[in-house]
Order: structure tokens, then sequence, then C-alpha cells
């Protein structure tokens, strides 16, 4: 299968879980569709708000090349914002446009909750038109290991 994971990361929980999970799909073809926020905090913070307020400016070349049309199996993994994931999901996706036909996976990462941003993922993902065939929210606290990621991965490969 080709596989395309489609990932938001901002303090690196989230690439690293993406990472973790596609050194299990051993079998199949993956891609990265990553968009990271980088840098000094202020210019994190800035980029960060951009985003919220629907400014993908500075991601606007990537956006216009985003193609899902020759992947088999799209997995979204995306941070918790305030029960929600950030503002990127909802862009990436429309510009995924219909995704009638392909298979999905959405994952979130989250310190304290977590379950609403997954459950708001897999709706519009569904919506897109994909069908969901697993989601998994990985929530820590503190530090954010791999096994689970992995495991997860496992799961996915074998199915
Ligand atoms: C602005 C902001 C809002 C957040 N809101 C939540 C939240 O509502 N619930 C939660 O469990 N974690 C929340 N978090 C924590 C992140 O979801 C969590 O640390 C995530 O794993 C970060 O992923 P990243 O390292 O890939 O950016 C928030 C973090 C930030 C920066």
């Amino acid at each position: 299968m080709k596989i395309l994971i489609a990932y938001f990361t901002m303090g690196g929980r989230t690439k690293k879980t993406a990472e973790a999970i596609a050194s299990a799909l051993a079998t199949h073809e993956v891609s990265y569709f990553p968009v990271e926020i980088t840098g000094k905090f202020i210019e994190k913070i800035k980029l960060l708000d951009k985003f919220e307020n629907k400014d993908f400016s500075a991601i606007e070349t990537e956006l216009n090349i985003l193609d899902a049309a020759s992947y088999d199996l799209i997995i979204f993994g995306m941070p918790t914002y305030g029960n929600f994931p950030p503002k990127a999901f909802d862009e990436i996706l429309a510009r995924m446009g219909n995704l009638s036909g392909k298979k999905a996976i959405v994952f979130n990462t989250a310190r304290f909750t977590g379950g609403k941003a997954l459950e708001y993922m897999k709706i519009k993902v569904e919506e897109a038109g994909a069908e969901v065939i697993n989601q998994r929210k990985f929530r820590k606290i503190l530090w954010i290991g791999t096994k689970n990621a992995i495991k997860f991965g496992k799961q996915i490969n074998e199915k």
C-alpha cells in the first residue's frame, strides 16, 4: 500500500509519534506531508497564530503540491489545541479534496484530554469521503515515548 502520513507538529511530539508509527509499516511505502513549526519560541507563536487565523501563506507552496490521489491510506496526526486539532488540519484536509475510496487513520497527541479532538478529526475525514479504519489517542502529560505508537503501527501493518 502507498501510505501518506500528514502531520502537524510544534513541539515534536506528533512528529515523533508519526515516525514511530511509520517505523512499523515495514511492508508499505510511506511518504510524509509534514507541517512543522520550528524556530525560536516567539517565531513559533507568531506562525501558530497565523495558522490559527487561517493564514497559511507560509506553507502555500507545500499545500499547493499536496496531492493525495496516489495514496491508498492517509494517516492524519495532529496535536490537541483546546480540544481541537490545529486549524492546519482543516486546511490540509480541504486541500486534499474528495477522499472517496481512500482509507484513513486519525491519531492525535495530547497532554490531558484529546478524545474530543480525535472525534472531530474522524468526522471531518469521513465528511471528505474517506473510510476511517482506525483511530488512536496518544496522551502523555510529560515525556511521550514511542512504544504505543510502534505497537499501533504494527497493527496497521498487519491489517
Ligand atoms: C496552544 C496549545 C493548546 C493545547 N491544548 C491542549 C488541550 O486542550 N488538551 C491537551 O490534552 N493538550 C493540549 N496541549 C498540549 C498538546 O496537545 C500536546 O503537547 C501535543 O502532544 C503537542 O504536540 P507537538 O509536540 O507535536 O506540537 C496544548 C498545547 C498548546 C501549545
